[in-house]
Order: structure tokens, then sequence, then C-alpha cells
């Protein structure tokens, strides 16, 4: 069975869900190390007031049973505590009594570089919330809580996966200075993972590729713009001898410019993948927009808003591509019960000549 995980959730809503289908049975989580990754998801320079309104805490409604995965779908859940200033504004159901609270108002001034336009535009939208909630990159933190069991099951056959900011030196002063003059700032970051054996993904088909997995996985977190794999941009400029990395004895490399995919599966080297992610969209100055309801312009929305996120990101861009390898790791070597799947990762190291060399 595939590793799949679905999320919903509205950023003001009452609470956000993930559910994970395909985890083998017996994987033993820790509920602590998913709080703890939760946490790190809120911290980091530049975020708003609201990480410390909310601490974020992860619920388990399904698939788990004295800390251990049954097998079954598991149901992750997040509350949001922001939720009771939105009670009657983010009410999932016709809220009763006179309206209280933030969402009371409809937002009609679209934001560039949100959902905002677009959303209204698509789905017939007169309250540009009703775009914006969801849109959001609040749900990300039930994929960082997806990501944590996603590094449980890795753990079991020796992979880690960590994700920080990249070349960011100058990402402080950078916030700081955006922050003085009301704007906001991106930046990059790299995730990489260790202990991967080569033969995950495949070159078979375009949707086996593990390259484009992952690309897919960190794209398709809010913000990011552009993607590499190993020196990915770089090579383009460089000449075919000096862009690969040469076999040696043993079959290892002493470069890693491929960043451990070739031809779509992992070759056996660490696995490094970047991502850069634009600057914020919401601005406390904010840019010219055009009312939805009167056709007038006016400013977009303002809302209370991080100066950056860069540090968050590398916490979910490390969460999305843990999960992806877990999903093609439990491809490769199935595992209904976790042991048959450590089995089946051992009978093949065994197969093969290949020893971690990073
Ligand atoms: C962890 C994280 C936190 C974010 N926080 C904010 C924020 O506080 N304000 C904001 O305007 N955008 C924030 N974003 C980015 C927006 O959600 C994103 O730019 C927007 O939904 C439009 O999607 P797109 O940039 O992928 O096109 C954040 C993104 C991430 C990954």
């Amino acid at each position: 069975m595939a590793l799949e995980l679905v999320t919903a959730g509205e950023s003001h809503g009452p609470a956000l869900v993930a559910i994970v289908t395909g985890l083998s049975a017996g994987l033993v989580l820790d509920r602590d190390a998913v709080n703890a990754d939760l946490r790190r998801r809120q911290q980091g320079y530049g975020r708003s007031p609201r990480q410390q309104i909310e601490t974020d805490e992860v619920d388990v409604l399904a698939g788990l049973r004295h800390g251990r995965t049954l097998g079954t779908p598991l149901a992750l859940v997040v509350a949001n505590k922001d939720h009771r200033n939105w009670a009657w504004g983010m009410s999932p159901w016709p809220p009763e009594g006179e309206p209280a609270g933030k969402g009371k108002e409809p937002v009609t001034l679209p934001r560039p570089g949100h959902a905002d336009l677009a959303g209204a535009m698509k789905y017939g939208l007169a309250d540009v919330r009703d775009a914006l909630e969801r849109a959001s990159a609040r749900h990300t933190a039930v994929v960082v809580a997806a990501g944590a069991v996603a590094k449980a099951l890795l753990a079991a056959i020796e992979i880690e996966v960590a994700g920080a900011p990249h070349d960011e030196e100058d990402l402080q002063r950078r916030i700081d200075d955006a922050r003085a003059e009301r704007d906001t700032a991106g930046g990059f970051v790299e995730v990489r993972a260790r202990g991967v054996p080569p033969g995950l993904g495949s070159y078979a088909t375009r949707d086996d590729r593990l390259d484009a997995r992952l690309a897919a996985a960190l794209m398709g977190i809010q913000a990011v713009k552009g993607v590499e794999v190993g020196d990915g941009f770089a090579l383009a400029q460089l000449r075919g001898s000096q862009a690969h990395d040469e076999i040696v004895e043993g079959f290892v490399r002493e470069t890693n410019r491929a960043g451990g995919i070739e031809a779509g599966v992992s070759n056996g080297e660490e696995i490094v993948v970047r991502a850069a992610m634009k600057p914020l969209p919401t601005l406390m100055k904010p840019l010219a927009s055009v009312d939805l309801q009167t056709g007038e312009p006016g400013e977009a929305l303002v809302e209370r808003s991080d100066v950056a996120a860069v540090e968050a990101l590398a916490v979910v861009a490390e969460a999305a591509v843990a999960f992806e390898l877990a999903r093609a790791a439990r491809e490769k070597f199935g595992g209904d019960a976790l042991g048959d799947f450590v089995g089946a990762w051992r009978a093949y190291l065994e197969r093969i000549p290949w020893r971690r060399t990073r």
C-alpha cells in the first residue's frame, strides 16, 4: 500500500488535519519528537507574534495505539488556538448571535502574490477570506507533523533528513532591514538526506523519478519559486567533464554534484535539494490593489504577517522531503509490518555493493 498524505484545515479554522495512509504497522512514534518539529516550524527569525499565541501540539485521533502505528490510516490534528478570536468569523456552521471577533467584514482588496484574486475568481468568492484561509501556509503545521512520522519510518532504515537555511549568513540582517522598512524578505533553504541507498525512485516513468517527486514536494510548499537538485542551476554553465561525479573503487563518488540522484534514481550519495523562497507577499506597506466589489483602486489587505519565514520553510521542506523519501522507500521495500520493511531493506543491502560513505 502506498504511503499517502492528505491534509485539511483553514488558517483560522478550528484545527488542521492530516491523514497518512500506508504506514507500516509497529512503528513507534514519539510525541515529543513530533511536537519538537512543530515548535521548530514556529520559531525562526522574522516570524509574526502569532507564533507566540499558538504553541502547536499534535493530537492523534486514529491509527495509533499505545504509541505504535496500527498500519491503518493515521489521523493527526493540530488545533488552531487562535480560532477563539475567529469563532464567529471562521465558524464552520452558520454562526449564532451577533458578529463578533475577527473575520466579520469581508475582504475585498486582494493582495498581490497571494491566492486572493485568482482564488476569488476561480471559486466565485465574494469574500477573499474564503480563498486565503486555505492558501495560507498555516497548514504546513500538519505537513510537519506528517513529516515527523515519515522521519520515524526512515530512521528504521537509517535514513536521516535535515533542512536548514542555505547561504544566508546575512539572513538576519536582510530581515532586520526589511522589517525596518516594513517590508518582507525571502531566501534559500537546503535539505540533505543521509543514508539513502541507491535505488529509490526510477527512470521508468516521469512519475517515478525521485528528482521530479522531490521537486514537486518542495514546489508544493507556499512561496517556493525555485528548486534545484545537487548543483542544479550552476551545472548548466559547466562542461560535462566538470559536472559529473566520477565513479571510483568501491562504487563511490568523490564529488556529489548530482545531489545523490541520477536518472531519477537515488545513487547512494547524500541527497541534496534546495528551494528558493520569494519574499512574503503580505506587506505592512501594502501594494496597489483593486476592490472586488466596487472596482475602485485601493490598497491590498494588511493582516498580521511574518517578515520572513525562511527558517520555518527549512523545517517544512525537511518534512516534505522526508515524506517523499518515505513514500519511495515504502514502494521499494514494501512492509505491512515494520519488520518486513526493515527486513527487505537489509536483504537489499546485502545484494548490492553499496556502503554508506557520508
Ligand atoms: C512557513 C511559511 C510561512 C509563511 N508565512 C507567511 C506570512 O506570514 N505572510 C505571507 O504573506 N505569506 C506567508 N507565506 C507565504 C504565502 O503563504 C504564499 O506566498 C502564498 O500563499 C501564495 O502562494 P505562492 O507564493 O506559492 O504563490 C508563508 C509561507 C511559508 C512556507
